[in-house]
């Protein structure tokens, strides 16, 4: 018992000296979520240092809301755009009062109803959120992610931690520990391998504020879910399935920037399936890759990937951002991408889709 608690605070130690050195050698461990993990990963929240978390949608990158040199450490180790907020994970409903100035009544349904739970609450600000987390915004957005891990951390450490999404600024998220890895080696100190994450796409964000309720990034829950709960219309921000130009004033930040995108040139080809593989064929030359469905792959020629079942917008969700990936270690330098429906979950998959191609879209 005793040696045990010795080697975690020789652990911690070297961990947290490798901290103090510059960016590039700090040394990045993986490791699977146990007591001794945990702990880590609890100490490091608290001593300001920022740590690779699993959550049901995609893997985040945490660090203490309150703050400002952890969250500049986030943005630091993303290469992320300042003005562009993150959102602030809780464990339970007694953390929003430390979050949040007050809790619109439409949030209250949408917690009730989502929470724990892939769903983001865009609500008004509280004054213990450092204004880095929220880019300066009077507004936060909040979620109290289901992951079991996740919850742990943050109710063990005490601390509802900012996370965005652990890619590099522009790369897909990642949905493994690998994928964090890949990307956070040498940036971070710590990541915590909880497996595969179950949704696969980031948390639809729904902002409250305005009178009606509008969607500004879709994800797992849907607009019909939410109309469900609420009796009310819930909107869709254009931006959502339109580009928008740089200087453009936007509902959320995020929304401005290029996302999503493996270093292949990715089209989306909209059309029937025989539409699509004749556009493939003509089109095809060395380093092109289809990425398909399921039910594609044997009828194509050339190489092809599945991004998941035609007629089931949850197994395209899980998938996509992996296979962005997995074109990249092919070495894909083109990808014509058949488009997803677009209801439900559907969205989700579309909008991150559209802007992994760069709203190159090709319609048949
Ligand atoms: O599922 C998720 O939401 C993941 C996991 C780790 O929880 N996190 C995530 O964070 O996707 P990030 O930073 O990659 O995306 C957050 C999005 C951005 O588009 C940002 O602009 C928007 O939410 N956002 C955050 N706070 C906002 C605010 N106060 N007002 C408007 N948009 C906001
Ligand atoms: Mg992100």
């Amino acid at each position: 018992m005793q040696e045990s608690f010795i080697s975690l605070v020789f652990l911690y130690l070297i961990i947290k000296t490798k901290c103090a050195t510059i960016l590039p050698v700090m040394e990045t461990l993986v490791l699977k979520p146990n007591k001794k993990s945990i702990y880590m990963a609890c100490k490091l929240l608290r001593d300001g240092e920022v740590v690779g978390v699993p959550t049901e949608t995609v893997y985040g990158l945490a660090g203490d809301a309150k703050n400002p040199i952890a969250i500049k450490k986030i943005f630091e180790a993303k290469g992320r755009p300042n003005d562009n907020p993150l959102i602030v994970h809780i464990s339970k409903m007694s953390m929003l009062k430390d979050v949040v100035s007050s809790v619109p009544l439409d949030a209250k349904k949408l917690a009730k109803a989502f929470w724990p739970g892939p769903l983001t609450i865009i609500m008004p600000r509280g004054s213990k959120i450092c204004d880095e987390t929220c880019a300066g915004l009077d507004s936060v957005g909040v979620r109290m992610p289901s992951n079991k891990i996740a919850r742990k951390i943050i109710s063990k450490s005490g601390i509802f931690f900012s996370a965005p999404s652990a890619n590099l600024s522009g790369k897909p998220s990642p949905t493994t520990a690998q994928d964090v890895f890949a990307d956070m080696n040498g940036r971070v100190s710590l990541i915590i391998d909880g497996g595969e994450c179950k949704a696969g796409v980031e948390s639809t964000v729904v902002s409250v504020l305005g009178p009606s309720p509008i969607i500004l990034r879709p994800g797992y829950i849907t607009k019909e879910d939410m109309e469900k709960v609420l009796h009310k219309e819930v909107k869709i921000a254009a931006a959502v399935t339109e580009g928008i130009s740089k200087d453009e004033k936007v509902l959320s930040p995020g929304m401005k920037y290029k996302h999503y995108s493996p270093n292949a040139e990715i089209v989306i080809v909209k059309g029937t399936f025989e539409q699509y593989k004749k556009y493939v064929q003509d089109n095809y030359k060395q380093g092109v890759y289809a990425l398909c469905f399921d039910e594609d792959v044997k009828k194509l020629d050339c190489p092809a990937l599945s991004y998941g079942r035609e007629k089931d917008a949850a197994s395209q969700a899980h998938n996509l951002f992996n296979k962005l990936r997995e074109l990249d270690s092919l070495g894909a330098t083109k990808v014509f991408a058949r488009c997803p429906d677009i209801d439900g979950i559907g969205l989700a998959v579309y909008n991150r889709l559209i802007r992994a191609a760069g709203f190159n879209i090709i319609k048949l």
